[in-house]
């Protein structure tokens, strides 16, 4: 039974020494040495291998180490009938909790001012509303925006959610698909997106998004770089519609160092850090789809291709 383990940002040899704990009959292989193509039935893939996907005649799951899966989709010819799952795990989840607690708390009290401040030595004090002054707006409600949209509420912020479907959850109002978008941006004073990207999401937070959002909003984005027209973020910015941006997620990646990005005004930038995947839990999540997978059942967190998410 044999695994191909595909990722330039997750170190081969952490998930190597869990899945010999977690599974020990796992034959574990590393890209490019991957033996014999028909003895892999199993890929646990973050970048793209173009389509070497189709090289394993025996391929049974292929376990994207992401929750996001747009990467893959669009850089892979998924063999016919083998599953996707994607990367669904309680960690993953309390890093992006606490990554968008962290940022909507840092825009709410002000401390991109405080900080430029420090840096030229200037004591300055600033008032700032309570967290029952500001809504959150989470764009994309699904594990992410659910638990990072629970964590706000729990800490005062009123919060709203838009997402493709309608969702019953106590004390978060619900807005779905694009008819009842507007109403939705004109309540959000914090945005926050947990959105996939998907052809449907692609440039979605353009000029006429941005617009519709209060004067003076934030924009906080933990999803992809993708979702996002950068040049009309910046103009966003620049005209003070919006107040401050974080992205941890951007086009290019790493972001070049000539990026205007880096230089407009009001934003801060973190490297794809918001939640990283654990190779600890991680595993235990792969393993028991695989598990499934040779009982006959369906995996966990099976992608919907045609939905992209
Ligand atoms: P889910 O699939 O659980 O949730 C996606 C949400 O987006 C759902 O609520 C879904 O609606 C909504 N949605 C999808 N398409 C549309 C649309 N066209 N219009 C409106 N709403 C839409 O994803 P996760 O919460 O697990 O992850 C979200 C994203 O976060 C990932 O795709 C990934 O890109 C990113 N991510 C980033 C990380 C980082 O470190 N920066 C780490 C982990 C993930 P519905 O509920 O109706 O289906
Ligand atoms: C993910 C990510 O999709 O880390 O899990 O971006």
């Amino acid at each position: 039974m044999a695994m191909i383990f595909c990722s330039r940002t997750d170190d081969p040899e952490e998930w190597r020494a869990e899945f010999a704990e977690v599974m020990p009959e796992l034959d574990f292989r590393v890209w490019p040495d991957i033996g014999k193509p028909e003895e892999i039935e199993f890929a646990l893939v973050w970048d793209p291998m173009a389509d070497r996907l189709l090289d394993f005649p025996n391929l049974k799951l292929i376990a994207s180490l992401g929750a996001g899966v747009d990467h893959l989709l669009a850089a892979t010819t998924l063999p016919e009938g083998v599953p996707m799952t994607r990367f669904v795990d309680d960690n993953l989840t309390q890093g992006m909790r606490e990554w968008v607690l962290l940022y909507s708390l840092y825009c709410l009290r002000r401390v991109p001012e405080y900080l430029a401040w420090q840096n030229q030595q200037d004591w300055h004090r600033l008032s700032a509303p309570f967290a029952y002054e500001r809504r959150i707006g989470m764009m994309g409600l699904g594990i992410l925006g659910e638990a990072s949209a629970w964590a706000l509420q729990h800490i005062g912020f009123p919060a709203i959610g838009w997402s493709r479907r309608k969702k019953d959850l106590p004390g978060i109002e619900s807005f779905a698909g694009e008819a009842e978008l507007d109403e939705f941006l004109a309540l959000s004073d914090i945005l926050v997106c947990l959105l996939p990207l998907t052809p449907e999401t692609e440039s979605i937070i353009d000029s006429k998004l941005l617009a519709k959002l209060p004067k003076g909003a934030s924009f906080i984005n933990g999803a992809r770089g993708g979702l996002v027209v950068e040049a009309d973020l910046i103009a966003a910015l620049e005209s003070g519609h919006l107040a401050h941006a974080v992205l941890d997620v951007t086009r290019e990646e790493p972001l070049p160092a000539e990026d205007p990005l880096w230089r407009a005004p009001n934003i801060t930038i973190t490297p794809h850090v918001a939640s990283v995947t654990n190779a600890k839990s991680g595993a235990r999540l792969v393993a028991e789809n695989i598990r499934r997978v040779q009982a006959g059942e369906t995996p966990h967190h099976v992608v919907d291709p045609k939905a992209g998410y």
